[in-house]
């Protein structure tokens, strides 16, 4: 049985005093649950989250990596350099990056080599567009994005690492992909996994991302092969991020 992960990615909003209030909100109002539970912040605040939630079970995660161990690289960030924070997880690949940065396969490839090797989990995000499912191409698109990471590290980096499918079209939307149509993609990159490696395939958590709150997140996490979330705006709630964090207990 995996356990289930619920990882709030808070993209780029929050500021002292918020973080402040929220991370609060979460140590206090967490209680018991057998979900994994972490927070991906914006970079400046690491600090602030590692000592907010000293002694509770809520991991701190990075939103991006660079895949550069160091140098040149104005405006980047190492995996070391996580690692210094104490960093658990590291979002490689969220489609506002492949989108809004013109991140290609091969260098979100590069960045989860990268997460592995300063030993972060990466969470690797996939997803098609609108565009893609409508074409019927979804598991086409997802399976190729997989495999340009297969390329990079073998099925071997997959070990202790996370998928989190976010459908693109789902993001910030308000329309979430009905369970079925996740479990049918989640089953067929375990399938894609299965194939290389069945312990790992196993083992994975694959998340679901996109529009999670807390009255649609039981219906998903009752599938077979959902691990969890990867939650964008309901994380930013103390309240709907624990509602969901309790529905995958
Ligand atoms: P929303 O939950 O706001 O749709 O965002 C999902 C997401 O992008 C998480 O990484």
């Amino acid at each position: 049985m995996r356990q289930k992960l619920i990882a709030g990615n808070w993209k780029m909003h929050g500021s002292l005093a918020e973080n402040q209030t929220r991370l609060t909100q979460l140590v206090s109002g967490l209680g018991d649950t057998s979900a994994q539970v972490a927070v991906c912040v914006p970079a400046p605040y690491f600090t602030q989250c590692k000592s907010v939630l000293a002694g509770s079970a809520i991991q701190c995660g990075s939103q991006n990596i660079s895949e550069y161990e160091q140098g040149a690289y104005t405006g980047e960030i190492s995996a070391s350099m996580l690692k210094e924070f104490d960093v658990q997880y590291a979002l490689v690949g969220h489609s506002e990056r492949r989108e809004l940065f013109a991140e290609s396969s091969e260098q979100v490839a590069k960045k989860f080599a990268a997460a592995k090797q300063a030993r972060l989990i990466p969470v690797l995000c996939v997803g098609e567009t609108l565009e893609q499912r409508e074409a019927g191409i979804t598991e086409q698109v997802i399976a190729g994005q997989i495999s340009a990471v297969l390329d990079q590290v073998g099925i071997q980096g997959f070990a202790d690492s996370v998928v989190a499918y976010e459908p693109v079209w789902a993001i910030g939307t308000g329309k979430t992909a009905s369970p079925e149509q996740a479990q049918a993609v989640h089953k067929a990159i375990r399938v894609q996994l299965n194939a290389l490696n069945s312990e790992i395939a196993q083992k994975i958590q694959i998340l679901y991302g996109g529009s999670v709150k807390p009255n649609n997140a039981a219906a998903i996490f009752a599938q077979a092969d959902v691990d969890g979330a990867l939650v964008g705006g309901a994380a930013l709630n103390a309240q709907d991020f624990l509602q969901i964090c309790n529905a995958a207990s």
